[in-house]
């Protein structure tokens, strides 16, 4: 297993989740910050662990084998978390934690066309029972379709010029490859804009995977259903990696707030220090926010 979980101390604080306290990792993956609850929640807490990848269900049920007692996994979308909750029995919930994205793991190890650093079939799902893939998209969807996942999901300014290229060669040879795509991105950017900060092709990469997985959909469907299954007086963490994501959550709080549902526990995201930072690159673009619900609502 590979991945560090981000920002654990922080995670640890908002939550707060106490002995015999049940808690749910919407997104469980290789179950770092799992772990940490079913300690926290000693001795009879239970957590239930959902992530929408088959492969990271069954990395989390190896790590927290010392627990099994007290841990329920299920391979599904957190974005049906209500059902999920009411099927597997576990309530009430006091702490949820929503760690957005990928995990390390995924990225460098499941081989499924994540990164554009390995030679990999171009898929790009966590759940391979969906049939979207990200071969699909470049070879099938149309050039309009391309241009506005690249410029909504990845903010790439070179957008059209990117579709452009994709629609041209694709009509040539199937796009099939990480490497392939790679390379057809890098004919498509201007040579100076190749070699910046981050690599050419990073923004597009991380676009298709957003659109494949449909990850700003979940999470919009989510974040009602997750503030409906917490008890009253239990609390929310949200980590996000990408700045839509995380708009999302901040004006999603707000609203709440303002119905007087929850109260907003961090007026601004918490980041990470330059320590962790160091320590685990990754990160550098987490940002946390955590809300705990109303014992009472004040509508
Ligand atoms: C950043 S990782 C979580 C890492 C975890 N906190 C740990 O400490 O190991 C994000 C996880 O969310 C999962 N995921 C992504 N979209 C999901 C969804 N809609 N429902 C459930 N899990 C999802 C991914 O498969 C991945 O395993």
């Amino acid at each position: 297993m590979t991945h560090i979980p981000v920002l654990t101390k922080e995670v640890l604080e908002y939550l707060d989740p106490k002995p015999n306290e049940n808690m749910i990792d919407a997104t469980i993956g290789e179950a770092g910050h799992a772990l940490l609850l079913l300690e926290k929640t000693k001795p009879d807490g239970r957590v239930l662990g959902i992530d929408l990848d088959a492969k990271q269900i069954e990395h989390a049920k190896i790590q927290t084998g010392n627990f099994s007692k007290r841990v329920v996994l299920v391979n599904d979308s957190y974005a049906n978390i209500k059902e999920i909750v009411q099927k597997n029995n576990v309530k009430p919930i006091f702490g949820i934690l929503l760690d957005l994205g990928y995990s390390s793991w995924q990225i460098e190890q499941s081989t499924k066309g994540f990164s554009f650093k390995k030679d990999e079939i171009l898929d790009m799902r966590y759940d391979l029972q969906d049939s979207l893939t990200a071969q699909k998209i470049v070879n099938e969807y149309p050039e309009r379709e391309i241009i506005k996942i690249l410029q909504e999901y990845g903010q790439e300014r070179f957008a059209k010029q990117i579709a452009g290229k994709i629609t041209e060669q694709r009509n040539i040879k199937r796009i099939q490859t990480t490497f392939q795509l790679k390379e057809i991105i890098e004919h498509a950017v201007p040579k100076k804009f190749q070699y910046g900060r981050i690599h050419c092709v990073t923004k597009s990469f991380q676009a298709l995977r957003i659109a494949v997985n449909r990850e700003l959909d979940n999470l919009a469907s989510a974040l009602p259903s997750v503030i409906s299954v917490l008890s009253p007086g239990g609390r929310l963490v949200v980590i996000s990696f990408h700045s839509l994501e995380d708009r999302m959550v901040k004006h999603f709080f707000k609203n709440k707030e303002k119905e007087g549902v929850i109260k907003i526990l961090t007026p601004k995201p918490i980041s990470a220090g330059q320590q962790e930072i160091l320590e685990n690159p990754r990160s550098r673009s987490a940002k946390l926010r955590a809300i705990i619900k109303n014992e009472k609502i004040e509508v």
